[in-house]
């Protein structure tokens, strides 16, 4: 267990707070690892019928530690089967809707994890970054096939391979996010929102949520395929050098 995911559950909901502000919420493994298993008990619980995620006002996450990858890719080895795939076959795959509140930094694993919320309320403080080529990395989640299907072939490109930032604006009209909200009122809404869900039939909104969300199986299988090839670019020299660009700041 990690003392950096903070789990709740109140009115149905059940809330994953990235809960490490002192690295802008950096993911680590055992954080990834965390979050798998809250999803696996919401799954297997009845009262629960959303599932909320959340940062703080400033930093939504930094996407993965980078000191994690620097520790990987100096180790050698297997890589497929690190948490954060886990954590994202849950995502693709959950059983229940699933909303985020973005009120700052959303970058590598913290944008292409929205891809797969049912719902991204973002504030206007929100901003949408993927460097994972500046890294040596590839895109990840599924995001190299969703990502073009969500906002097309030039957008994709935009944000997952020149690692561009998206604005809020720029998010919602990419089909990243549904609603912007100012800083202060984003937490307040992402709750009610998550609670409202909640509060719907729970049958009538599975089935509506499965027909909407269509098949996914392709978006799984190229989760793997990017896993496969991201474990071993974690190796790479290029990435190498970029982590340890990083951690030498
Ligand atoms: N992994 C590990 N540590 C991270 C991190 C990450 N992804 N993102 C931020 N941190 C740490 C910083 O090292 C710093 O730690 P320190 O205080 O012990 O030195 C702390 O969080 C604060 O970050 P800092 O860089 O000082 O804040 P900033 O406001 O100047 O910049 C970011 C914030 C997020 C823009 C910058 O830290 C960054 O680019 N992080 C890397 C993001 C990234 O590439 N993620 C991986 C995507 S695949």
């Amino acid at each position: 267990m990690s003392e950096f995911i903070e789990i709740s559950n109140e009115e149905g909901v059940t809330t994953l707070r990235f809960d490490r502000p002192e690295k802008k919420n950096a993911i680590t493994a055992d954080m990834y690892q965390d979050m798998a298993d809250a999803i696996d008990t919401a799954n297997a619980d009845a009262d629960v019928r959303c599932i909320l995620f959340l940062g703080h006002s400033g930093a939504f996450t930094a996407g993965n530690d980078i000191a994690d990858f620097a520790r990987i890719a100096m180790s050698g080895g297997e890589r497929s089967s690190m948490a954060v795939f886990e954590f994202l076959e849950r995502i693709i795959m959950a059983k229940k809707p699933m909303v985020a509140g973005v009120d700052g930094l959303a970058i590598g694993v913290g944008t292409t994890m929205l891809m797969h919320c049912d719902h991204v309320i973002a504030s206007h403080i929100a901003s949408f970054r993927t460097p994972f080529v500046d890294l040596g990395l590839i895109p990840e989640a599924g995001s190299s096939l969703f990502a073009p299907r969500l906002m097309g072939h030039h957008r994709a490109f935009w944000l997952l391979a020149m690692g561009e930032k998206f604005s809020p604006e720029q998010a919602r009209e990419a089909g990243l996010v549904s609603q912007i909200v100012a800083s202060d009122d984003l937490e307040t809404q992402a709750v009610k929102t998550a609670r409202s869900i909640a509060a719907k039939p729970p049958q009538a909104m599975e089935i509506s949520r499965k027909l909407i969300r269509g098949d996914r199986s392709d978006i799984l299988a190229r989760m793997r395929e990017e896993a496969e090839l991201f474990g071993k670019r974690l190796l790479s020299e290029e990435a190498k050098q970029a982590f340890m660009a990083f951690m030498n700041r």
